[in-house]
């Protein structure tokens, strides 16, 4: 029977941390949006950065995400491995944006250059993990297509 898509709860636990990591990134453009203080927006980049961090980590290690992908749709791998050298283009604009957040002087044109920045990692961030999703939902899509 084709149901829509059956990975057997595999990835359940990366749409959860998908999901918690866009909760995140949504508190960190409201502190950005409220203009709280350069201090607060570092210490929001900081520990989003360690989320973040962990969750690469998850999808990278032995039969973490990047695995059961593959294991499941060998053809997938090179889009895998782009997907997997984008986490450290990533944690480079994250350490930029957390370099800049540090200098912060509370001005308005600080605000605004910080706020273009986010949205600039926003976007790529969002990219790479809809990328992500489209590449589990190939890969079962596939392999339903593929079954006798
Ligand atoms: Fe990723
Ligand atoms: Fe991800």
């Amino acid at each position: 029977m084709a149901t829509e898509l059956d990975t057997s709860g595999k990835f359940d636990p990366f749409v959860d941390e998908h999901e918690a990591l866009h909760f995140s990134l949504r508190d960190l453009r409201w502190l950005l949006e409220d203009r709280q203080s350069p201090e607060a927006v570092s210490q929001g980049l900081f520990e989003f950065s360690e989320h973040v961090k962990t969750h690469f980590v998850h999808e990278e290690e032995t039969e973490g995400f990047f695995d059961s992908v593959v294991d499941q749709a060998p053809h997938l791998k090179s889009r895998a491995d782009a997907l997997v050298e984008e986490h450290a283009a990533m944690l480079q604009q994250l350490a930029q944006l957390a370099r800049f957040a540090q200098q912060g002087d509370g001005s308005n044109d600080w605000w605004s250059r910080m706020n273009d920045e986010f949205e600039r990692f926003w976007q790529t961030f969002c990219r790479h993990e809809r990328s992500e999703n489209d590449l589990v939902q190939e890969a079962f899509h596939h392999d339903i297509g593929s079954k006798d």
